[in-house]
């Protein structure tokens, strides 16, 4: 597996709990995440609304996760259920608009899991320089 530092820009939109503890425990412990990750801190995964994953492609993103609380430990009850549930619509709406569902990704993880929220970038980066050179 590639460390992902390849081309294509990649949008994280990390919960504030969990995700994005566990980006800046990253940090802290000097994982290699790929150059190409921009992260974007939201409160709750629940907060990322399918039509705002759209215009994040829209506006050039070439891969987008979603990163939140794991299943049954969200902040707020139910967010990143509600998140799950959204799945589907995005991957309709990327299909719509001719994306390949691989661009779009949910994860789960605790603010202790830096060297997951380092895989699923990585796997992202990876997937993105894949289809760049399917093109
Ligand atoms: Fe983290 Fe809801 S508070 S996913």
């Amino acid at each position: 597996m590639g460390t992902g530092n390849g081309t294509g820009k990649i949008v994280v939109f990390a919960c504030h709990w969990c995700a994005y503890s566990a980006a800046d425990l990253a940090g802290i412990r000097r994982l290699d995440c790929p150059e190409n990750v921009r992260i974007v801190r939201v409160m709750c995964s629940g907060m990322v609304h399918p039509k705002l994953v759209m215009e994040t492609f829209a506006l050039g993103a070439d891969g987008v996760l979603v990163m939140g609380c794991r299943l049954g430990e969200c902040h707020y009850k139910d967010g990143n259920i509600r998140a799950d549930a959204r799945r589907m619509v995005i991957h309709d709406m990327m299909d719509a608009m001719g994306l390949e569902p691989e661009r779009f990704r949910m994860v789960w993880c605790a603010s202790s899991e830096a060297e997951t929220f380092v895989q699923a970038c990585r796997d992202m980066a990876d997937t993105v320089e894949a289809l760049a050179m399917r093109r």
